[in-house]
């Protein structure tokens, strides 16, 4: 039993799909969030700058005394090396392994479409684990830069034309592949879940990276013995690297009535980019 909280991060809301996700199968736990709207996007960058950006944002996690960091991001999930995650001396997971596993679940023709960020898609890092796990599958994957800046502006309501079109565009070629599971392996993707999902058409799954992560977090807690004792409803605290306002608004809109509480505003670059 452990009554520390869960930390979750991510470069700036597209972890609050794993939040919502938490929020619902974990009501007893508390959160600390952190946003690094300062920053973002991760994904467009190299890996040696997400590297020093997502050691800082676990460094901040630490000083918050967490029980488990989970990078609900998939830009760091697939960038930092599993040299590095492997020594970690605290509980750590990200959204890879997990999402993959629920996708080779869900599909029924092994041809599995998988949309992430520029740098994501560069690692290669989601075909090579479907095709570790399940060799005959067919992967075809997609970079859509444009998607996390949409969200993070809010261009998210399902008849956003904007986001819409530029969904078309996207997704195209992996509609005429003939997928019928298609990954969201950025975690900001599934905020625009359902244009996604019209755009795609019936008979498609598409996986939340950010719900998967969270979903493995309560049995790796679970299994460890970490999960609270608590029967009351934890709490949720956020914090950002800039502009809280526009991520109050934005989060609330995401997760409705379960958003609650201040959001705090840090200097991230304050905190180590080593762990030790
Ligand atoms: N939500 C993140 C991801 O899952 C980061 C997107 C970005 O900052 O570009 O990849």
């Amino acid at each position: 039993m452990d009554n520390r909280p869960i930390g979750v991060l991510d470069s700036g809301m597209g972890g609050l799909t794993a939040v919502r996700e938490l929020l619902k199968i974990l009501p007893e736990e508390d959160i600390v969030y952190f946003g690094d709207t300062g920053r973002v996007p991760y994904g467009t960058r190299s890996a040696e700058i997400v590297t020093q950006y997502a050691m800082q944002d676990i460094s901040f996690l630490l000083s918050k005394d967490v029980k488990l960091v989970i990078a609900a991001c998939g830009t760091v999930t697939t960038t930092l090396p599993e040299e590095l995650t492997g020594r970690f001396r605290f509980p750590y997971t990200g959204v890879l392994k997990p999402t993959v596993r629920t996708a080779l679940a869900a599909t029924r023709n092994r041809k599995i479409g998988v949309i992430a960020t520029a740098t994501t898609i560069r690692t290669g890092a989601y075909e090579r684990e479907l095709k570790r796990l399940c060799p005959e599958a067919e992967v075809i994957s997609g970079a859509c830069p444009l998607f996390v800046p949409l969200v993070e502006n809010g261009y998210v309501d399902r008849q956003n034309p904007v986001t819409r079109m530029v969904a078309e565009e996207y997704l195209a070629p992996i509609r005429a592949a003939g997928v019928d599971t298609l990954i969201l392996g950025c975690t900001h993707y599934p905020v625009i879940a359902p244009i996604l999902a019209d755009v795609m058409g019936e008979g498609v799954t598409l996986v939340d990276s950010g719900k998967a992560a969270a979903d493995y977090a309560r049995s790796m807690l679970a299994e460890a013995g970490l999960l609270t004792g608590r029967k009351s409803r934890g709490s949720c605290s956020y914090y950002v690297s800039d502009a809280p306002d526009d991520f109050a608004r934005n989060a609330s809109i995401f997760l409705g009535e379960r958003f609650g509480g201040e959001v705090g505003r840090i200097e991230i670059t304050n905190y180590p980019d080593t762990i030790v």
